[in-house]
């Protein structure tokens, strides 16, 4: 989603905002751009093309200059047009860059226009423009200062103006904003990775805070204009984004990194103990009597499949709630629960409000499942598990997906464990299938060519349904998901016994329906299920363990899975899955990476 970055450097800025809106491509966005002051004068490029394309242009025009800002946008108020694209201008005189939605800009907009300001754009950012533009007295930090104190909602901007040419001010409310800084340089941007070319130095900018740079330094000072001391940290710098090898796309390079990731998020031999999530006293989850899992999309079903652990392993009631509705609803918080959002980015605005209602409530347990260490729901959390699935480029998750998995496993183990519920014969069984995982993985991936031939079916489809029971119901949820997300195909996951309820309708000799079909407890009744479908001529793809006894018949068509994997199986379960939706999308020609409309860090509600 949206991507910024900003900066007042000793050279030619603009090769660095453009290398730094290259590496917050993966977020997704549809439109991009960048301003520069020259001559006395805002100039910027816009274009609706990719970030390659604005550069071409950028150099083509000669485009340059020591203070500039550029973003990447992906659109909220008003379509991917070249006059939405960022940066916006007020009046020739303002230049802004905007993540984030400004809830009340229609009754600022009136406002404005009625004091003659003209909107070029349908943004919401253009209000923001202009209303700093009326402020300006000479003093960009205070101009944005009054501005922003008139916003609701949430933002994160970087703003120049004409008049005072080595100054960039930024703030943010409830979108990510760092700066990073490098001798007499600084920088803004939404994500150090962005900027880890440049420097290793970051500040993580709160909430209200605004940010005053110049080349005398960095200022930061709170809506209030008092300043406020926000500690610089040296961070390694963070992985950049890797070649892709062997491998058509990120996304499947991605699936095939999975055996190596879920054994890097639990090496071998591991404790299951409170301080592998950062808790000092071993005794920090004793009095824990209930688990609320928050995430969206793909990381709330991690968090389904993991309730079945939690409350099999650990004995523990557990409720999973998706983010954006948890916040807005009225619950009955307890003050022994552990919050657990769940998040591979961390910077998720629904999961970290949806975190920050629940710490609003008294509930002050929280641990964040996430895979950057540095993310605002990893700072806002009192304990954390950082996955080491690394940087995932595919917006449709998958590495990061199995490794959240893996962290919840490890966490409902160690919870289990704690309550006197897991003993040391057991710990030592989870041990060593958590052991075993990559090896078992690395099987399932050797059946891609069979899955290449179904997708080549699959491809030819509109709609399919996904099945599932027990603990491999989120995970029919979740390959549904990946197949509508990267072929536009559309799909819905079910829980095989809810078929004769609705869904039965659907099916003809037309709809693939894909099972995945663990030899557990459920498998009877699942075969049961199957047959359904069968005698109304559906066409059944089924992912079935080598022990669960299902064949190749008419009607029925049967990928060999290894052996049932106990309580980890959904893991092994949706890299078939996933492998399906990345070769059907393959096959139909879509942009696997980058699927349209999609982003793959959603900083906006
Ligand atoms: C976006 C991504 C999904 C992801 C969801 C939640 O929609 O495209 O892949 O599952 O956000 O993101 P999070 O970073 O919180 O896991």
């Amino acid at each position: 989603m949206c991507g910024i970055v900003a900066g007042i450097a000793e050279r030619n800025v603009v090769p660095v905002l453009l290398e730094g809106l290259r590496r917050l491509e993966y977020r997704g966005y549809d439109s991009c751009g960048v301003a520069v002051l020259r001559d006395g004068a805002p100039h910027r490029v816009r274009s609706l093309t990719r970030v390659r394309s604005l550069d071409r242009e950028v150099r083509e025009m000669g485009l340059e200059g020591w203070t500039g800002i550029a973003h990447t946008r992906w659109a909220t108020h008003g379509a991917p047009a070249t006059q939405n694209a960022h940066p916006i201008f007020s009046q020739n005189e303002i230049a802004i860059v905007h993540n984030g939605i400004i809830e009340n800009f229609e009754a600022l907009k009136i406002t404005l226009s009625g004091a003659g300001y003209e909107f070029a754009s349908q943004t919401d950012t253009e209000v923001i423009a202009h209303l700093i533009h009326s402020y300006y007295q000479g003093d960009l930090a205070e101009a944005v200062r009054r501005a922003v104190s008139e916003l609701r909602g949430a933002y994160a901007i970087a703003v120049f103006c004409k008049s005072e040419p080595e100054r960039v001010v930024g703030a943010r409310y409830g979108s990510p904003l760092v700066i990073g800084i490098n001798g007499k340089e600084s920088f803004l941007a939404s994500d150090p990775l962005a900027l880890s070319d440049v420097t290793d130095r970051f500040i993580f900018l709160q909430d209200g805070d605004i940010a005053d740079l110049s080349h005398n330094g960095t200022r930061v000072m709170n809506r209030d204009g008092q300043p406020v001391v926000r500690e610089a940290r040296t961070l390694a710098h963070p992985p950049t984004e890797a070649a892709l090898g062997p491998y058509r796309h990120f996304m499947q390079k991605e699936i095939f990194e999975q055996p190596l990731a879920v054994s890097k998020t639990f090496p071998r031999n591991s404790a299951f103990d409170a301080s592998l999530f950062g808790a000092t006293d071993p005794q920090a989850f004793a009095q824990i009597d209930r688990i609320l899992l928050l995430g969206c999309g793909t990381s709330h079903y991690s968090a389904l499949t993991a309730k079945a652990w939690f409350e099999s392993i650990a004995k523990i009631p557990t409720q999973v709630e998706i983010s954006s509705e948890y916040r807005y609803r009225e619950t009955i918080p307890g003050k022994n629960t552990l919050v657990v959002p769940i998040s591979q980015s961390g910077e998720t605005a629904d999961t970290l409000g949806a975190l920050m209602h629940a710490q609003s409530l008294g509930q002050d347990h929280t641990l964040a499942i996430c895979n950057v260490a540095t993310s605002a729901i990893v700072r806002q959390s009192r304990w954390s598990f950082i996955t080491q699935a690394g940087p995932e480029i595919g917006v449709a998750s998958t590495k990061a997906f199995t490794t959240q998995l893996v962290a919840l496993f490890v966490l409902a183990v160690t919870l289990g464990r704690a309550r006197g519920y897991v003993d040391a014969q057991q710990e030592a069984s989870y041990r060593s299938q958590l052991s075993g995982l990559s090896t078992a993985l690395q099987g399932v991936l050797a059946r891609e060519p069979q899955i290449i031939a179904w997708a080549h079916e699959i491809a030819r489809t509109d709609s399919a349904i996904f099945l599932g029971r027990g603990s491999h119901f989120p995970i029919a949820l979740e390959g549904a998901l990946k197949l509508k997300e990267i072929s536009y195909i559309h799909a819905e996951g079910y829980p095989a016994g809810e078929l004769k309820h609705g869904p039965l309708a659907l099916v003809t000799d037309a709809m693939p329906v894909v099972v995945t079909a663990p030899n557990d407890g459920l498998l009877e009744k699942l075969k049961s299920n199957i047959q359904e479908v069968r005698a109304r001529r559906g066409q059944v793809y089924v992912f079935a363990d080598a022990d669960a006894n299902l064949s190749n018949e008419e009607g029925l068509r049967v990928i060999q899975m290894p052996e049932y994997y106990g309580a980890l199986s959904p893991i092994l379960h949706v890299l078939p899955l996933q492998l399906l939706a990345y070769h059907t999308a393959c096959t139909r020609g879509t942009d696997v990476d980058k699927p349209r409309n999609l982003a793959k860090s959603v900083t906006v509600e």
